[in-house]
């Protein structure tokens, strides 16, 4: 007897599976690629393989061994007695049934793939999303990245590292829209200077062969390459088979979920980037914990599931770039825009001592509080180590903390983390 049917053993997926198992429940999770999903096999963990390998050649041997020994242990999560694994594609026949599987609660947690844009010449052979860019075994020489993303701007910092050539091509005014304008901004121009151009408010409307043709100022404009990645974006993975279970779903919005992932079907959840609420793998994650917590309820409350407060409206991410940005909370200008009254406090990693001695004085701190050095509002930072220092913020908004309970907090010397009390 199946209690729990998982579709997806991405990170969202198998976290969900595990953790439900421990709680007792018996899952059978449906995987047709690899376990650990785009994160662990083309996506967060290559990537930062990538970031953490001096030359191209070190990081397309590295590249596999880390993915198959992180698989290794998923697997050996996924073989716990609670749980069984079916290496095919689960198929919705009704609202109980996953491809012959019967059980009273679903958990959907297919994922995204990469959103190519529909403009002439995207199927050319040297164009690819960047799950074929980390397929590639030789070095493109002139490589050139539609979309300033997240994506996009990982891929630009870490090719540039290896010797490419590389151009960057956005449409909007700045990169990395969900990161403060000010941080966004002084990470570019960083990246420019160590020799990455930017053509920014560039709309790419077409390729030929390897030319890469857009529109910058109203004037048209190419580029060569030898390679084009295309990172516009992602998009929910839905199937047509959804139908029959008779949920609320849009090809591009993804699954229509409640506050709880339900779907529009009691008992038929739908968590990670399948919702398209929080594209990010521990956003997925910890929406899996919430899902099994919620399918638990007061039982689960007996064998130990945890009272269930995830804070989902403080979400922290971060950009793998070299030196990584990061963030959690709303940016100045969307505080503005929502007329918060707040206050804004910014530091500089060159006033830093451990940032000097690291020898990595780019970067800058901002945050935003309620006025008076009140309740902490949100983070935005670039600079070495951004995403721990993000974190660190993170645990003090979710606690409702002020930044003078920040200011007070003991801060070992010396240490990055010391740029968020020696913010002005
Ligand atoms: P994105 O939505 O972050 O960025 C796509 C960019 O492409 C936008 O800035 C958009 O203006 C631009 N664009 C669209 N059409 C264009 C055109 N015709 N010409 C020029 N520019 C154009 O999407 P991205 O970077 O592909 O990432 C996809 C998802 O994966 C995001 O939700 C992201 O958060 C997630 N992700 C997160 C990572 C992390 O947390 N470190 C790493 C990688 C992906």
């Amino acid at each position: 007897m199946t209690d729990l049917i998982i579709i997806g053993a991405g990170p969202g997926g198998y976290k969900a599976a595990v953790y439900a198992a421990k709680k007792g429940l018996k899952v059978t999770i449906f995987e047709d690629v690899h376990v650990g999903g785009t994160c662990l096999n083309v996506g967060c963990i290559p990537t930062k393989t990538y970031v953490h390998s001096a030359t191209f050649a070190e990081a397309v041997e590295r590249q596999p061994q880390v993915v198959e020994a992180l698989r290794g242990g998923v697997e050996t999560l996924l073989s716990h007695p609670n749980i069984t694994l079916v290496r095919e594609k689960g198929v919705f026949i009704n609202a109980n049934t996953v491809s012959g599987v019967t059980a009273k609660h679903i958990i959907v947690a297919t994922g995204s793939s990469a959103n190519m844009l529909p403009i002439p010449g995207a199927d050319g052979q040297n164009v690819g999303s960047s799950t074929e860019l980390l397929g590639l075994k030789e070095l493109p020489k002139r490589l050139c990245i539609i979309g300033a993303g997240v994506i996009g701007m990982e891929f630009a910092s870490v090719f540039q590292k290896f010797g490419s050539e590389v151009t960057v091509v956005e449409y909007l005014k700045e990169c990395l829209p969900m990161v403060d304008g000010d941080i966004a901004k002084r990470l570019r121009k960083l990246l420019e200077k160590r020799g990455i151009t930017f053509y920014m408010g560039a709309g790419v409307k077409s390729i030929d062969g390897s030319t890469v043709l857009f529109e910058q100022k109203g004037k048209e404009v190419s580029v060569e390459a030898d390679y084009i990645l295309m990172a516009t974006g992602r998009k929910p993975n839905v199937s047509p088979d959804f139908a029959n279970a008779g949920f609320d779903y849009d090809e591009r919005k993804g699954i229509a979920v409640d506050e709880n992932f339900e779907t529009s079907v009691k008992g038929i959840y739908a968590i990670g980037d399948v919702n398209g609420r929080q594209m990010l793998a521990h956003a997925a994650e910890m929406q899996g914990i919430h899902v099994v917590n919620h399918i638990l309820g007061a039982r689960g409350k007996e064998q130990g599931a945890r009272v269930d407060g995830i804070r989902f409206d403080v979400m922290p991410a971060a950009i793998f770039t070299e030196p990584e940005a990061a963030c959690v909370g709303p940016t100045e200008d969307q505080l503005k825009e929502q007329g918060v009254p707040f206050e804004c406090h910014k530091s500089f990693y060159r006033a830093n001592g451990k940032a000097l001695a690291m020898n990595e004085t780019e970067g800058m701190v901002k945050l935003c509080c309620e006025p008076d050095e009140g309740k902490l509002l949100s983070a935005h930072v670039f600079g070495a180590h951004a995403a721990d220092i993000v974190q660190e913020v993170t645990a003090y908004i979710t606690l409702g903390a002020t930044l003078r309970q920040l200011r007070e907090t003991v801060h070992i010397h010396p240490t990055l983390s010391e740029v968020l009390i020696e913010v002005n």
